[in-house]
C-alpha cells in the first residue's frame, strides 16, 4: 500500500516539515489523545502557584507556552516540580505573596502567560516587574488588559503610551472595577478577575459573547468567592480572597484535537477516535461548526473530570458542505478558524467567516497567513477585513508554505497538505512545540502505518 512520507529537515532551529502525500491509499484510522489543554495549564500553573499549600497537576501541557508560564512564577517564589504529564507538584506563595523578581519575566510566545500575569503583578502593593516576550508577543496589543486595569489603579508603563510590551509594573493597591469589555476575550477577562483578588469587595467583568470560563471554573474550585451571569456574561470575584491548592486533572486540549477532527473529516475512508478531550461548552464551537459542514462527529464517554466536561470523540471522512461562522459562535471556536479554513476548502460551495478580526492579532496575523498560503496552494480564499471568503472544492497541490513562526498555522497547513497533491514542504514547522510537541509523530505515526523507519 503506498503510503505519505512525513519526513522532517532541521535548518539551523528551524524545521522543514516535509509531506509526500501518495496519489492514492492514504486514510487516517485508529485511536489517539493530544497533550493537555493549553488554558487550563497555564491557568493550573498561575493558581497553584498564588494558592496557599500544594497544587497537583496531572496531565500538564508540556508545551513551550506553559513552560514560559512555569518559568515566570518559579522567579517569584513558586514552587514547581519538573514539568511532567503525570504530575507537577506546585507549592504557593499565598495570593499577594508574589515576590519581586531579580529579573525580567519572559513571557516567551505566551500571550496568556503575560496578559493574565499582569493582573496579578499590578496587584502587588510595593513590588516592582518588567515582563517581555518574544518578537510576536512584543507587537500584539496590550492596552486591552493595560486600560482596565489602570481604571483599578495600576501603575504600568511601556512603549506606545503601556500598550506594548516591555512593560513596567509598580505595584498597587487596586480598587474594585465593573468592567464592560468591549471584545469576548478570555485573557481580558481572566486579567480582571486575577487582579480582583487582592482589591477590596467585588470585581465584574461584563463581556458581549461568552469567552471560555476555565478560569471562573478554577477560581471557584481553589476556594475564591465567584459568581457568573450567563444571561448578561458577568463574572464577580469578591477580594480579598485566599486560594487553597488543589489537584487539577487536565483534559485533552480540543484546539489540538481540532487537527485531528478535520483531517479525519477530509480524508477519504478515515476513522479515528480521539480519547479524552475537553468539551466545556464555551470551547465547542468547533464540534457545532463541523456539525453544519455535515462531518460525521459522535461524542462518546462523557463525563466530568475535576469540574470540566470531557468526552471522547469519533470522526469519520463525509463529504462537507460549506457554512457560515459569526457572531458568538466565534469565541468559542477563536482558536480553530485556521484549521476550519482548511476544511472549508474541501467543502461544497463558499464558506464565509466573520466577525474574526481577532484574528489579526494572535500569534500571527491569522488571517492573512492562511489566505495567503493555502492560496499558494491553490486554494481559492478572499481575505474580509473581519475573516475569509472561502470557495470549496478546490483541488490542492503542494509546494512550499510558511509556518510564519504560528503554531496553529503550521499544524493547518500539515493538515491541509495531507489532501494535496505531490509534495508539501511546510517551513517554520518547529512552531508547533508551542501547544503540541508530539504533534509531527503523531501525524507520522498515523500516516505511515507499517513503515517504521520513516519515525525520526
Ligand atoms: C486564551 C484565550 C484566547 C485564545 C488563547 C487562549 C486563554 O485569547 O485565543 O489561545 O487561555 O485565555 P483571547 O482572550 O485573546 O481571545
Amino acid at each position: 500500500m503506498p503510503v505519505t512520507v512525513v519526513t522532517l529537515k532541521q535548518i539551523e532551529t528551524q524545521l522543514d516539515l516535509i509531506i509526500t502525500r501518495p496519489p492514492s491509499g492514504l486514510f487516517l484510522k485508529g485511536n489517539l489523545q493530544v497533550p493537555g489543554d493549553k488554558s487550563i495549564s497555564h491557568r493550573a500553573l498561575m493558581l497553584g502557584a498564588i494558592a496557599q499549600g500544594e497544587t497537583r497537576i496531572q496531565g500538564l501541557l508540556l508545551g513551550d507556552d506553559p513552560r514560559s508560564t512555569a518559568v515566570c512564577f518559579q522567579a517569584m517564589g513558586a514552587e514547581i516540580s519538573v514539568l511532567n504529564a503525570a504530575a507537577v507538584i506546585v507549592k504557593g506563595v499565598g495570593v499577594g505573596e508574589l515576590q519581586e523578581p531579580v529579573d525580567i519575566l519572559n513571557a516567551g510566545n505566551s500571550g496568556t502567560t503575560l496578559r493574565l500575569m499582569l493582573g496579578l503583578l499590578a496587584s502587588h502593593p510595593g513590588r516592582f516587574f518588567t515582563v517581555t516576550g518574544d518578537k510576536s508577543l512584543r507587537s500584539r496589543p496590550m492596552s486591552r488588559v493595560v486600560q482596565p486595569l489602570q481604571q483599578m489603579g495600576a501603575q504600568i508603563w511601556g512603549r506606545g503610551n503601556g500598550s506594548l510590551a516591555p512593560l513596567a509594573i509598580q505595584g498597587q493597591r487596586l480598587k474594585p472595577i465593573h468592567y464592560h469589555s468591549p471584545i469576548a476575550s478570555a485573557q481580558v477577562k481572566s486579567c480582571i478577575l486575577l487582579a480582583g483578588l487582592m482589591a477590596d469587595g467585588d470585581t465584574t467583568v461584563t463581556e458581549p459573547a461568552l469567552s471560555r470560563d476555565h478560569s471562573e471554573r478554577m477560581l471557584k474550585a481553589f476556594g475564591a468567592k465567584i459568581t457568573v451571569d450567563p444571561e448578561t456574561h458577568s463574572a464577580t470575584v469578591t477580594g480579598p480572597a485566599q486560594l487553597q491548592g488543589q489537584t487539577v486533572i487536565v483534559p485533552g486540549d480540543i484546539s489540538s484535537a481540532a487537527f485531528w477532527l478535520v483531517a479525519g473529516a477530509i480524508v477519504p475512508d478515515s476513522d479515528l477516535l480521539i480519547e479524552n478531550i475537553g468539551v466545556n461548552p464555551t470551547r465547542t464551537g468547533i464540534l457545532d461548526a463541523l456539525a453544519m459542514m455535515n462531518a460525521d462527529i459522535q461524542l462518546e464517554n462523557q463525563r466530568i473530570v475535576a469540574g470540566e466536561p470531557v468526552a471522547d470523540i469519533r470522526v469519520r471522512y463525509s463529504r462537507l458542505n460549506a457554512c457560515e461562522i459569526a457572531g458568538d459562535l466565534i469565541p468559542r471556536l477563536i482558536d480553530e478558524i485556521p484549521i476550519l479554513a482548511v476544511a472549508a476548502v474541501f467543502a461544497q460551495g463558499t464558506t464565509v467567516i466573520q466577525d474574526a478580526a481577532e484574528l489579526r492579532v494572535k500569534e500571527s496575523d491569522r488571517l492573512a497567513v492562511m489566505a495567503s498560503q493555502l492560496n499558494r496552494m491553490g486554494a481559492k480564499i478572499t481575505e474580509l477585513p473581519d475573516g475569509l471568503e472561502i470557495t470549496g472544492n478546490t483541488p490542492l497541490t503542494g509546494t512550499e508554505v510558511d509556518s510564519h513562526t504560528d503554531h496553529r498555522i503550521s499544524m493547518s497547513l500539515a493538515i491541509a497538505a495531507l489532501n494535496a497533491k505531490g509534495i508539501t514542504t511546510i517551513h517554520g514547522a518547529e512552531a508547533a512545540t508551542i501547544s503540541y510537541p508530539d504533534f509531527t509523530t503523531t501525524l507520522q505515526r498515523l500516516c505511515n502505518r507499517g513503515s517504521a523507519e520513516q519515525l525520526v
